[in-house]
């Protein structure tokens, strides 16, 4: 009875970490997990047949799960680094940033670099570049006290009570984050980081699929809507 039933849809385990607007967040409406990077992926998979399924975890989770197989691939605004690149294979990039202060919206207190955030408690999310950033000034002899945080949102929580006195996130994300809550972006520090897509090292048959069919996306009007979709 083959005949009756649609053909077999293979799956793409998807992790990401959704407390980052516009690339993944959760709709408060629906609940369901939304953005750039989950438009993007459910496009890759389209032209290469297969069906998304998201799981969602804390970012500095995600390189394990590929590593221990529970996900094919990540897309999580996730920066190439040499580090992370002898865990993972990335794919070509796709969005480029720099990463921001954030203070709450009115604060009197304006960090313009990252120096000026000595004496202050500064939010960010575990794992993360933005995390590397600041443990270097904190071990060149700066006095931050850095509060880590298993996903952006609570981090932005206690920024918005009052519990840090900053956080340092992605800059498109600061910039997304200003328009939907009372904060508001201090400063831009560049560091010139690149987002790929990863996959399970050696994974080279998906990679070169992934990157053939991102490429195509890149080039085409659909990967315009999709950005114009979450920051139009
Ligand atoms: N780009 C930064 C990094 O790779 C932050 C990514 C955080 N992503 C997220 N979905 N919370 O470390």
């Amino acid at each position: 009875l083959g005949f009756l039933s649609k053909p077999v849809e293979k799956v793409l385990r998807v992790g990401t970490s959704p407390d980052f607007p516009p690339f993944e967040y959760v709709d408060e409406k629906t609940g369901e997990v939304v953005g750039i990077d989950i438009d993007l992926i459910k496009a890759i998979a389209n032209r290469l047949g297969y069906k998304v399924q998201i799981v969602s975890m804390d970012f500095d989770g995600l390189i394990p799960a590929l590593e221990q197989g529970q996900v094919d691939v990540v897309i999580s605004g996730m920066t190439i680094t040499e580090e992370r690149a002898k865990r993972v294979d990335f794919s070509i990039p796709y969005w480029k940033a720099d990463q921001a202060i954030i203070v709450s919206k009115g604060s009197s207190f304006k960090p313009l670099k990252i120096e000026d955030l000595v004496n202050h408690t500064v939010g960010v999310q575990s794992g993360t570049t933005a995390e590397q950033l600041l443990d270097s000034y904190v071990s060149k002899g700066y006095n931050i006290n850095v509060k880590r945080y298993s996903s952006y949102t609570l981090a932005v929580q206690d920024l918005i009570n009052g519990r840090v006195d900053a956080v340092v996130v992605d800059s498109p994300v600061a910039n997304t984050l200003a328009k939907k809550y009372s904060v508001e972006v201090a400063a831009t520090i560049t560091t010139g980081e690149e987002y790929g897509i990863a996959v399970k090292k050696g994974n080279k048959a998906l990679l070169d699929q992934i990157n053939k069919a991102l490429s195509e996306i890149l080039n085409s009007s659909e990967w315009d809507s999709i950005i114009s979709k979450y920051m139009g």
